[in-house]
């Protein structure tokens, strides 16, 4: 009898691991030497962030509302967001010029589709701890999208999450006042604890939901964790949060 646990056990333990595994592999990128070069010779890639700082609307072909996506990845939200939003401006963030070089392809692939231009997207790189190096009140963003982020679970890592206090602080700088965060994550302890980051940075919950795809709301851009994700049966959980009065 007992071996037949301590079986079990093992066979339960080998499932986490390799789901663990199995995410850690989709997460991780290889090197694509072709990134950097391609991004620099496209016309909707910045280079140099701090150079525009309080200057971003200027660099858009239109003066239009600005929407920024912080961790863009492969740019399978930006590249469906900004096509379908012509007057929208679309600026779309990320460390790795590997994830970015995707983004770009993929923009490039939506638009040429529809015979399009890609006028109202940008990408970058840039740390996102440091955004303020790279924003400011003059850019007066109208909307932030954190798609599955990092959850970084443990305790002395959580300030590096895209939700985290000090992170909410910076976007208060450059997000318009009733401006909104719009939050997507596959991570319970994540998702529980930014509620309270939210609460204690001045923004107020306007929409929250801890299944996505079955709460009726849309519509809905369906990135790649998010596919990924809810293909493991994995609820989306969702928030919209707007910026009020910082509390004293
Ligand atoms: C888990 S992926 C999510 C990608 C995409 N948003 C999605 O939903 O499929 C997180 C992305 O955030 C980027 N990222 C993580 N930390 C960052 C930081 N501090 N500054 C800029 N980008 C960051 C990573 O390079 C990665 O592309």
């Amino acid at each position: 009898m007992r071996k037949k646990y301590q079986f079990c056990f093992v066979i339960i333990i080998g499932y986490i691991n390799l789901t663990v595994l199995k995410r850690v592999y989709l997460m991780r990128i290889r090197h694509k030497p072709w990134a950097k070069s391609e991004l620099e010779a496209s016309n909707f890639f910045v280079r140099n962030p701090d150079e525009l700082k309080g200057k971003w609307h200027e660099r858009f072909a239109k003066k239009q509302p600005l929407h920024i996506e912080l961790g863009c990845g492969k740019g399978g939200f930006i590249s469906q967001a900004a096509y379908l939003n012509p007057d929208i401006n679309f600026l779309a963030i990320d460390i790795k010029y590997e994830m970015l070089g995707l983004a770009r392809r993929n923009i490039s692939k939506v638009f040429e589709e529809h015979n399009a231009k890609p006028e109202n997207v940008i990408l970058t790189v840039h740390n996102i701890e440091r955004i303020n190096l790279m924003l400011d009140e003059n850019d007066s963003a109208e909307r932030i999208y954190i798609n599955f982020c990092n959850p970084w679970p443990r305790p002395k890592h959580k300030k590096r999450r895209l939700t985290h206090y000090r992170q909410l602080m910076n976007y208060r700088t450059f997000l318009l006042d009733n401006g909104e965060i719009y939050f997507k994550t596959d991570d319970d302890a994540l998702f529980r604890e930014s509620l309270e980051y939210f609460d204690k940075c001045g923004f107020q919950i306007s929409y929250i939901t801890y299944d996505l795809h079955n709460s009726g709301y849309g519509p809905n851009i369906v990135t790649e964790h998010e596919k990924m994700f809810s293909d493991e049966g994995i609820k989306i959980k969702f928030l919209i949060a707007k910026k009020t009065i910082l509390p004293t």
